[in-house]
């Protein structure tokens, strides 16, 4: 990294000495806290006042970025340069949610009309899908769809399909993704082939794991209804057209995708026609002008004033000036309880690295852990160590103000009071004399008082930020997917590293392809090491009549 970089790293690691350590100070001090320390897209707000961070740090911060020529580097993504120069490719997916009216420009051709023309076809098959004008072999209206993919091509699609429940007025959508043969088995146990449709959603369509699950649903519906029934029962979506014709499905149900869509960014190509399917194109396409919107916002904002920058920003200070090894992401929005794992893939699988843009070694941390589950139901199960671990865990708050069941507005309010009650204890803590008080105003006896009030005792200053919109309806959604998608964007930026690649994956894979042989007995272990050895053979013995 060069100079600038290096200097404006060492003002702020100089700032996290004076940063604020006794949160509750810093918002006595500062009654316009709040104010300060968050910002607003419409209607959706972030809080970030409840981080240890001032305005000198905020500054530095913003300095921070310019050292790296953020805007400049947003700019490139945006312009289709190859900014993903280890697999020399432009990083597109933005193009994705254009208007049809605005032309992207890769090398020389408008993608924008190649984007409108899939959608298109997508729409009609959609429709003719929820029709029942698409049904299946035996003339019944498919019920059930079943996206088989991995990775980007399920978690996406998984994740909005239950996040939108409300709009679902389409057939039921399953997601099969594991290899693991009890995946699709469960899930095909109740359905019925004659209204199933299966949707094989693979960028590479080489993945072994949606490969071998494609051909297993395959059989299953040659079996139920005849090989000639294959044609009405399974979709494709792919950049690898040549592969899903040698697959064997129909030219028309084949829905394609380019190389300058990555896995992890591609929920809003046709990779995210079960989601389609099952909202309809209308609420699709309201989806996708949310993460217009917001990409409007990340392009056009000042960078202090900009959601996915400063939630960049801060992600930054926390991980690579404060050091937390991880966040977590908590919901308190039931229908997002599959946004943990699809940020685990997006967040991680993009900022995982070690290596720079230019070869070298990073200087800094990057990216954390990612993980996290819905509220309420952390609090019950790990939020005691978020509260009084050793280790600071900055939480990610998100919540509606709205839910959509008028009718239960209590449920909502308690969850509310619950997420911002989280939050406030985080920072506010209990002090030692404070635990003592309470404990003697019920009346407990002095000794009790003097060995339990240690542990009832929190440190508090432990940092959360919260995202605050008003519904989760389709265009809410677009906006918040594609505000985590830039963040990730701004921190790779100030680590240095190329968030588009994954090599990481890689290796793993290759294994298994040298391991199944010598698990399924073809060849021996002797070559692996001694524990990779010792397992298989142990594996052998298990399974030894
Ligand atoms: O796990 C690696 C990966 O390449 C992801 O990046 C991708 O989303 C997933 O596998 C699935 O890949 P494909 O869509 O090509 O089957």
């Amino acid at each position: 990294m060069d100079q600038p970089f290096k200097a404006a790293l060492a003002a702020l690691r100089n700032n996290h000495q004076d940063a604020p350590k006794n949160l509750r100070a810093a918002f006595t001090s500062d009654p316009k806290r709040f104010q300060h320390f968050s910002a607003s897209d419409g209607d959706l707000l972030l809080d970030w006042s409840k981080c240890a961070v001032d305005a000198t740090t905020m500054a530095l911060l913003e300095k921070l970025a310019l050292s790296v020529d953020l805007e400049g580097r947003r700019a490139a993504m945006f312009a289709g340069e190859r900014i993903n120069v280890t697999e020399d490719r432009a990083v597109l997916h933005t193009a994705l949610r254009n208007p049809r009216s605005e032309p992207v420009m890769l090398d020389g051709h408008d993608v924008t009309v190649d984007v409108h023309a899939v959608l298109d076809a997508m729409s009609a098959f959609a429709e003719d899908v929820r029709s029942g004008k698409a049904a299946g072999a035996t003339g019944k209206k498919i019920t059930d769809i079943v996206n088989i993919g991995i990775g980007g091509s399920d978690l996406g699609p998984a994740m909005a399909t239950l996040a939108l429940a409300p709009y679902h007025d389409g057939p039921r959508a399953h997601f099969v993704s594991n290899i693991d043969g009890a995946h699709i088995h469960d899930t095909l146990k109740g359905l019925d082939a004659g209204t199933t449709l299966f949707i094989i959603a693979s960028k590479t369509f080489t993945t072994v794991e949606t490969m071998t699950n494609a051909a297993t649903a395959r059989r299953w519906v040659e079996e139920k209804l005849g090989a000639k029934a294959v044609g009405s029962h399974f979709a494709a979506v792919s950049t690898a057209l040549d592969k899903v014709a040698a697959f064997g499905i129909e030219p028309t149900r084949v829905f394609g995708f380019w190389d300058w869509v990555g896995g992890r960014y591609s929920l809003w190509s046709a990779i995210g026609l079960p989601i389609m399917i099952a909202i309809g194109p209308k609420n699709f396409r309201e989806f996708l002008a949310g993460a217009h919107a917001m990409d409007r916002h990340f392009a056009t904002a000042p960078l202090l004033n900009n959601i996915p920058v400063l939630m960049g920003l801060v992600g930054f200070w926390h991980r690579a000036v404060c050091n937390y090894p991880a966040r977590a992401v908590i919901p308190y929005d039931q229908r997002l309880s599959r946004l943990p794992a699809y940020l685990q893939q997006l967040d991680m699988e993009s900022n995982g690295k070690s290596v720079t843009l230019s070869g070298g070694g990073v200087v800094t941390p990057t990216g954390p852990l990612v993980w996290g589950e819905p509220g309420t139901n952390g609090q019950h199960a790990f939020f005691q160590l978020l509260h009084q671990g050793t280790d600071f865990i900055p939480v990610e708050f998100l919540a509606a103000a709205e839910g959509h069941e008028p009718d239960l507005k209590e449920h909502h309010d308690l969850l509310l009071a619950n997420c911002l009650a989280q939050s406030e204890a985080l920072m506010k803590g209990r002090t030692l004399e404070e635990a003592r008080r309470q404990m003697l105003t019920k009346g407990i006896k002095p000794e009790e008082v003097d060995k339990i009030a240690p542990h009832r005792v929190f440190s508090g200053n432990r940092p959360s930020v919260t995202l605050l919109y008003r519904k989760l309806d389709p265009h809410m959604l677009g906006r918040l997917i594609a505000l985590y998608e830039h963040r990730v964007f701004v921190e790779a930026q100030l680590f240095g590293i190329n968030a588009f690649d994954q090599w990481g994956v890689e290796l793993g894979k290759e294994l298994a392809t040298g391991l199944l042989p010598v698990v399924d007995g073809r060849e021996n272990a002797a070559r692996h090491d001694s524990s990779t050895a010792g397992l298989v053979e142990h594996i052998h013995r298990l399974r030894a009549p």
